[in-house]
């Protein structure tokens, strides 16, 4: 395939990207890239963790600035010296990593620096709640422009995101993985979000790693490989395989590796657990070798459950037995003890020391508290540790001092699932392992857990992928509104089942 045969319907592009190169200390982030977005259509942008992707958008909007290279908007080159400038010349972006003010309402994070004033020279909180009120009709959002954000679940917050990137009225706006915490229902949204920009000519540039929204949503692809632009076509003229060994550079096929491994005895028992408010009387059980999905919509409390396990959020009542012990798991530190670990959902506010290198990230869980439940360990054979962990997990950066705020979002991630890996774990808990990790990883990261439960681990798995739930799981157990709504068996899985547990108060009682 030749990177020549750009879709050009058009005889001008409204956003181009020329020889772009951009270098940080020990990475080639980008290598001579281009990239062509016509107006009125939606631009996907593929590739594996660490590709570039972030980083030549961010070129785009401003953020960097890069070695080498052009950016040209509607024919004419762009001099971006910040994200005002970009935003000035009508690019605006949602960033893969959020950055709401947690403490602030909603109205005042989309219209940061842009409030409306009154006579005083004052914000004007009417004008401000309205003009939100108004946004959001538009996006057919129901949320309440005066809620502080931390009120807000993550897919909450990246909606506000969302209606944040819309309200500048930019022609060209850049979704890096928009949906990274969205169910279904809310990608369906946001996709007609999406179908309204287009019909009004604007340029959406798409970064996923999910390829169905890709189909769904793209009129173009380009795919990128370490740093280099690798392929641009129409998305009709591509298939999810072609895209694939593109990223890749290989095959890949088994997504989801699941083998039948000898169940053992329970491991992790909860029965009648509640959080007061949150959810009610959740029992279940988990046996060694046994990988247990967690299945439901955003809010049904499935995330709330892992961190009242993990002794997060302390239980109101029920039990918890780990290996026929009752245990009372009021801080993570216990849990820990108890040979419990909890991937989190939101690497940013809970997983991530942004600050600090891949190496101390990496150990820091197995430094706090791994010397009570499996002896001393050395900081040199730790070290060994952390870089077989790395390549196990094919983390992309230069070594393991790196701060880890500089490594690509799905490498992040990778560096997280090391963090609990390392401390062997007898129950892992899992919250959305896999997102924003790329196809190939994802596969090997399936292939792990998998390994884990065949000597002997009782895993938990949160996803709102349901092929990723099911592909993956002995049981899937659905929760609404905080309650178990069913367990469905491996055999019996299917996605219209799951939805309809998920989506009904009136499931069958848990077993
Ligand atoms: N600020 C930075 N400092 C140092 N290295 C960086 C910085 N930003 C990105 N990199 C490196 O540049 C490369 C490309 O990163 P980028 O974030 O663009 O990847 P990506 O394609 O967005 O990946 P992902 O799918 O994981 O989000 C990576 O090796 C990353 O570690
Ligand atoms: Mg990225």
């Amino acid at each position: 395939m030749s990177a020549e045969n750009t879709p050009s319907d058009t005889n001008e592009y409204l956003l181009e990207v020329v020889n772009a190169r951009k270098t940080f200390p020990g990475v080639v982030a980008l290598d001579g890239v281009q990239l062509k977005i016509r107006p009125g259509t939606v631009h996907a942008l593929m590739g594996e963790n660490g590709a570039g992707k972030s980083t030549l958008m961010k070129i785009i909007a401003g953020v960097y600035i890069p070695d080498e290279g052009e950016v040209r908007l509607r024919g004419k080159p762009l001099t971006l010296t910040g994200p005002l400038d970009a935003l000035e010349a009508g690019i605006a972006m949602i960033h893969q990593e959020l950055n709401l003010m947690p403490f602030m309402t909603i109205a005042e994070n989309i219209w940061i620096r842009r409030e409306p004033l009154n006579a005083f020279g004052l914000v004007d909180h009417r004008a401000l709640h309205d003009k939100t009120q108004a946004l959001f009709e538009r996006l057919g959002i129901t949320m309440d422009p005066d809620m502080e954000v931390r009120h807000l679940t993550i897919a909450g917050r990246q909606m506000v995101e969302i209606a944040k990137a819309v309200s500048y009225e930019s022609d060209v706006l850049i979704m890096d993985e928009p949906t990274s915490a969205l169910t279904d229902r809310e990608v369906e949204h946001l996709f007609r979000i999406i179908n309204d920009l287009r019909a009004q000519g604007k340029g959406i540039v798409y970064i996923t790693h999910k390829m169905d929204e890709v189909f769904t949503v793209a009129d173009d692809i380009s795919v990128f490989r370490d740093g280099q632009f690798i392929h641009c076509a129409k998305a009709s003229d591509m298939t999810s395989d072609e895209i694939i060994k593109l990223m890749v550079g290989r095959e890949v096929t088994q997504m989801f590796p699941k083998e039948t491994v000898p169940i053992g005895d329970v491991v992790l028992s909860v029965r009648n657990l509640s959080l007061e408010g949150v959810f009610t009387d959740v029992s279940f059980d988990v046996r060694a070798g046994e990988i247990v999905g967690l299945a439901g919509l955003v809010g049904s409390g499935r995330t709330n459950v892992a961190e009242t396990l993990f002794g997060v959020t302390p239980a109101t009542s029920g039990e918890i037995k780990v290996n026929g012990t009752s245990v009372a798991i009021t801080s993570p530190h216990q849990a820990m003890v108890n040979g419990m670990a909890l991937l989190t959902e939101d690497r940013k506010e809970t997983g991530l020391f942004l600050d600090l290198s891949v190496l101390e990230n990496m150990e820091i869980a197995v430094l706090r508290d791994g010397y009570t439940r499996s002896g001393f360990v050395s900081q040199g054979v730790l070290d060994d540790q952390c870089e077989s962990m790395k390549s196990l997990l094919k983390v992309k950066t230069p070594n393991l001092d790196e701060r880890i705020g500089n490594l690509s979002g799905g490498n992040q991630q990778k560096v997280l699932i090391g963090r609990w890996l390392l401390t062997k774990p007898k129950i892992l808990i899992l919250d959305e392992p896999t997102r924003g990790i790329d196809v190939g990883a994802k596969a090997e990261i399936h292939r792990m857990v998998t390994k884990l439960a065949s000597e002997g681990v009782a895993v938990i798995m949160i996803s709102s992928e349901l092929p990723e739930v099911m592909g993956m799981s002995d049981r899937i157990l659905v929760m609404h509104g905080g309650r178990v709504t069913g367990v469905v068996p491996r055999e019996e899985a299917s996605q219209v089942r799951i939805m309809e547990l998920a989506s009904s108060p009136m499931g069958a009682d848990a077993a």
